[in-house]
Order: structure tokens, then sequence, then C-alpha cells
């Protein structure tokens, strides 16, 4: 089975994590969350994925191919931006059978095997995975009839208009013969144009209500929501152990014997950690970190060759890759960006 994965958005909402990174390369819980994907779905003998990219395409080309993943890539990158259907539609010539798309900034334990058993059950021609949220206009709404057919799409409604509280967990299923609907060499939106059409031409848009966990971390507090369900296992991840041992990877790691670590905490490789420092609960330490003495840190995500001087505090906050933050200072709900050199509350 072969994967799409809608891949050139700008992430503009993500600013400014994504000021120096596409959106599907930003870390999860220290690997990006593009690569975290490609593991899922290799789990599903999915073995052939295309990357529709565009922002920052190079960061994931270069990724890719620096290391051995396992499946094969390929990667269609648009000069122009083509929306999400027009993205599908220019990479219609690597599928011929039935195959699945993401939108690539969803972490979920959605059941791929179980969705496309589904699909082929239901004889349709597209199916869409579908979750329920408590502010459904910020998504594609979804009503659908008794049988699990969906019978209205609507992207993003006015507030207080929507219809339904399923939306759209940005995964399909679909059948090959569907490509030829979407027009060629033209911005289309799959879900404002696409999926409304195929409706109202009477093609079969299966809704499947499967997983116990999805979210979207298109803004900084979905990002750091996903990271607090991951400390709480809420959200499951593969690394071994993490949740039971509740600190992950102690391997070429010098903590300072006067130094505590209050899991649960991910580490990177190559970390320093000096004297009197605290690091713990809910910490993300990125390969290469180093630190001062007497820092203090806690609930935060700092990407990788973080430096931070003595006296740091740091809470409720991401610090992107290789900033330096200086003696004594104090970052709360703060995004430290290091092109910009500023907080921003989130
Ligand atoms: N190649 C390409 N070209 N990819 C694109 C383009 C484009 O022009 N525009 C967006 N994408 C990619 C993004 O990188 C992302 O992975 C995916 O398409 C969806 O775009 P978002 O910008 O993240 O859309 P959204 O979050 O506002 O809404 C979408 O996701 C919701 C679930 O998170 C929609 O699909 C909603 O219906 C859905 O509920
Ligand atoms: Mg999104």
């Amino acid at each position: 089975m072969k994967a799409l994965f809608l891949a050139g958005g700008k992430g503009t909402r993500l600013r400014p994590l994504t000021d120096h990174l596409p959106k599907p390369m930003v870390p999860v819980m220290g690997r990006p969350l593009l690569e975290r994907s490609i593991e899922a779905l290799k789990e599903c003998g999915v073995n052939k994925v295309v990357f529709s990219t565009g922002y920052r395409a190079d960061d994931i080309e270069k990724y890719f191919s620096s290391s051995e993943f396992g499946v094969n890539i390929h990667y269609v990158c648009e000069d122009i931006p083509l929306g999400t259907g027009g993205a599908i539609k220019n990479c219609a010539d690597y599928f011929n059978d039935t195959f699945i798309i993401f939108n690539s900034d969803i972490v979920s334990n959605i059941d791929l095997n179980d969705m496309v058993a589904f699909h082929k059950k239901k004889r349709a021609d597209v199916t869409i995975a579908a979750t329920r949220v408590q502010n459904p206009s910020s998504y594609g709404v979804i009503e659908y009839d008794e049988f699990g057919f969906a019978t209205t799409f609507t992207e993003k409604p006015k507030p207080g208009e929507e219809k339904s509280d399923f939306i759209n967990a940005g995964v399909y299923v679909f059948n090959p013969k569907v490509l030829d609907l979407i027009p060629s060499n033209r911005v289309v939106s799959v879900e404002k144009e696409t999926f409304p059409a195929l409706l109202q031409n009477g093609y079969k848009i299966a809704v499947y209500r499967g997983g116990t966990y999805w979210i979207d971390i298109g803004t900084p507090e979905k990002y750091m929501r996903v990271h607090a369900d991951i400390f709480s296992g809420l959200c499951k991840i593969p690394e071994n152990n993490f949740l039971t041992n509740r600190i992950y990877g102690l391997e070429r790691i010098q903590i300072h014997d006067t130094a505590r670590v209050i899991g649960p905490v991910w580490f990177g490789d190559d970390v320093r950690i000096g004297a009197n420092v605290t690091v713990g609960p809910n910490v993300v330490v990125g390969s290469g970190f180093e630190s001062g003495r007497g820092c203090v840190i806690s609930d935060s995500i700092l990407w990788n060759n973080v430096s931070v001087g003595s006296g740091v505090s740091i809470t409720k906050s991401v610090v992107t890759a290789g900033c330096r933050i200086g003696s004594g200072i104090q970052c709360a709900n703060t995004i430290y960006s290091q092109e910009s050199k500023r907080h921003l509350v989130i």
C-alpha cells in the first residue's frame, strides 16, 4: 500500500516554531513528526510514500535522504502552493490502487489497517477519519447518516453554525478514480471543493470513527498539549519503557552529582547538566543541551543544541534549536526563538 503526505503548508499558525522548519519536521519528543508518522505507517505495511512539499521542501528531503527509513520515498515539490486538492492531483501518477492520504500535522493512534478494511467493506470512494472536538468550527465539519456515510462536509464553518461536532481528522483513504474528478494545474482545496462536489455527485464518502487519541499540532498550544499528553500517558509513543521508567535515554549524558532529574523527562544525546540543576517533571531535553549551575527547568520542550547559563529558570516554554539563554534569565509561558530573540506569550 502507498501513502501520500500533504506537507507543503507554511505552518503560519505555528510560528515561530516554523520560522526555520516546515511544520512536518517540528520535533515531537525529540524526533520530527513526519519521521514518527512514517514509523507508524511501516507497522501497517506501507512501504512507499510520496511527500507533497512546498515550504522549505529541502529540509524534508535532506533529512530523509540522510539515513535509511525503511520506506521508499518520492518527493513532489510545488513551486506555487496548489492547495490540498491540487497537491493530491499533482501526485496522481504515483497512485493506481487504493491509497492513504495524511495531513502532516496529525498525531493519532488511528488503526490504518482497520480503516482501510472499513473503506473496502463500505465500498466507499473515499473514507475520511473523523474525530470529535469541542471547537469544530476550526476544522472540516462532517455530518453523516445512520449507515456511516457523509451527507455534508463544511470546511471551517462560522462559530455557532457547525451542524455536528465530528470533524475531519486529516486522514483519508482514496480510490484512485476519484483523482479524475480533481482539476489539474490549479489551486484546489480538497476540503472546500472536492469533498462537497463528491457528495453532490453521489459519490460515497464513508466516515471512519476509530482511534482513541487525536490532535493536530497546528498551534503552539496544541504542540505543547501533545507533549503533556505523552508525559501523562494519554498519547503513547513507541520508545521502549518510557511511560513506565518515566525517564528516557540516559546514554552519553553527564549529569552533575548534585543535579536532580524528576521524571518524566525525555533526554536526547550528548547532554550536559550542571551542578544544582533541577530538570523535570515533563521536560524534553534535546540533543546537545548544556546548562550552567542552579537552573530549574520544568514542563518545557527544549529542541536540539540549546545551551543555558547559570541560574536560568524555564517553565511551560518551548526553546527552539540552537538558542543560547544567558545566565539568570527567567522563561515562563514563552516560545524562545533564536532568530527573533523575543519571548512570545502563548
Ligand atoms: N503540498 C501542499 N500544498 N500541502 C499543503 C498545501 C499546499 O498548498 N496547503 C496545505 N498543505 C498541507 C499542510 O502542510 C498540512 O499538512 C495539510 O495540508 C493540511 O493543511 P493545514 O493548513 O494544516 O489545514 P488545517 O489544519 O487548517 O485544516 C485541515 O486539517 C484539519 C485537521 O487538522 C483540514 O483538512 C480540516 O478539514 C481538518 O479538520
Ligand atoms: Mg492543520
